[in-house]
């Protein structure tokens, strides 16, 4: 397969006739803890990978956007001047959302015309939709020869998403596409959005398996998640009014209030708090080189978000379920936002193939077809390089 990037520049120049003036890049990421904590202002560990989506790019001189996305032979165009929230449906929304938000906070746009191309998988949890909104920003914004804080852009593209796009995501994938670093996940307070990297060991894997499962119910069970946080938040404040979110909730505090919350609501917000926790102790388990430590809090992750909050899928417990069962997988967990996508196996390097063979095998057996398998490495954040010809 042609790289994502030559593919990109290759397209451009077939269309357009003259080499891009600028490229983009901004990667994909797996989130190794911390799901759906973000929302929550609480703690995420992701790392950006090296899968990312490419963006090939000239200013045009009026307010138009044309755009042709390579890997599906699809095109969209639009006007700068007439953005409005839900005005875009598909993947020309994200751009757009993009160009809407950076005007909105003072930056003046020039159009411009672009090809996309990636190798992030789409819909499999592995955020390419963030890849995509960052890619646009950080071209965007070179076009217009202006500058901002990468914690700024982050939370431009999550207004994008959030308002344009209308859809209620965190700010942990846009953060991992801006703040990845080569060999080191990124641990992220969502609360003040600092930021740790933290080394991830020479000698373990990641491997992902996408499910191929697409579900169309995951955009309305996430933002159905979110209310019922924010439910268990209201409940929460009659006893702890000094609460702000879950974040601020202990795993002692919500069992002495247990009593006072729906059952629902109290699994909800126990996921929550628990895997606030999982996060900061997967983190010194990865400081002191405690693999094992690290991966059973993997396990449990996952086991809370299939029972708790519940959004697994037999396909994702399969896989999980298969790669647990090989020796040198230290864990294993769905990652993302669930309903479908992918899981994540942290294993080690001599493991990999074994582990690869019984997802794909049992995974065969209980649904027919194949899941993707690949191993990621974390990798750095967006950049931009000007096309010097
Ligand atoms: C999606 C959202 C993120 C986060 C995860 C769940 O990827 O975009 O903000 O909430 O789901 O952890």
């Amino acid at each position: 397969m042609i790289h994502a990037e030559a593919r990109a520049i290759h397209v451009f120049r077939e269309r357009f006739g003259e080499p891009p003036s600028l490229r983009a890049r901004a990667p994909g990421r797996v989130n190794l803890i911390g799901e759906h904590t973000d929302y929550n202002d609480g703690f995420v560990l992701p790392i950006a990978i090296d899968r990312a989506v490419w963006v090939a790019a000239r200013p045009r001189p009026d307010r138009q956007a044309y755009l042709i996305a390579a890997d599906f032979g699809e095109e969209a165009g639009f006007s700068l001047d007439g953005l409005r929230p839900g005005s875009l449906r598909g993947w020309a929304a994200y751009p757009a959302g993009v160009a809407w938000a950076l005007e909105r906070s003072g930056v003046h746009l020039p159009g411009l015309d672009a090809v996309i191309s990636g190798d992030v998988p789409i819909a499999s949890g592995l955020s390419s939709s963030a890849a995509l909104e960052v890619a646009f920003a950080v071209a965007w914004l070179t076009l217009s020869g202006r500058e901002m804080p990468r914690l700024e852009l982050a939370r431009l593209c999550q207004r994008a998403e959030n308002e344009f796009v209308g859809v209620r995501c965190g700010i942990m994938d846009q953060m991992a596409a801006l703040f990845g670093r080569r060999g080191h996940a990124l641990l992220i307070d969502c609360r003040s959005l600092e930021t740790r990297l933290i080394a991830i060991p020479e000698e373990v894997v990641v491997l992902v398996a996408d499910s191929g499962v697409r579900r169309e119910l995951a955009a309305s069970g996430y933002n159905e998640r979110r209310a019922q946080c924010e439910e268990a938040v209201r409940r929460l404040q009659r006893r702890y009014p000094g609460i702000r979110a879950l974040r601020d909730v202990s795993p002692a505090q919500l069992e002495e209030a247990r009593a006072e919350l729906p059952e629902l609501i109290y699994r909800r917000a126990r996921h929550v708090v628990t895997e606030n926790d999982r996060v900061l102790a997967a983190v010194a388990a990865l400081e002191r080189r405690d693999l094992l430590a690290f991966g059973e809090g993997l396990n449990a992750s996952h086991e809370s978000l299939r029972l708790d909050y519940e959004v697994s899928a037999p396909e994702l417990d399969t896989l999980v379920e298969a790669a647990r069962s090989v020796p040198g997988v230290y864990g294993a967990r769905l990652t993302g936002a669930g309903f479908g996508g992918s899981i994540l196996a942290v294993v080690q390097r001599e493991a990999v193939q074994a582990a690869s063979e019984a997802m794909a095998r049992l995974y065969e057996a209980r649904f027919g077809r194949r899941p993707a398998l690949f191993a990621v490495a974390p990798d750095e954040g967006a950049t931009v390089h000007l096309h010097a010809i």
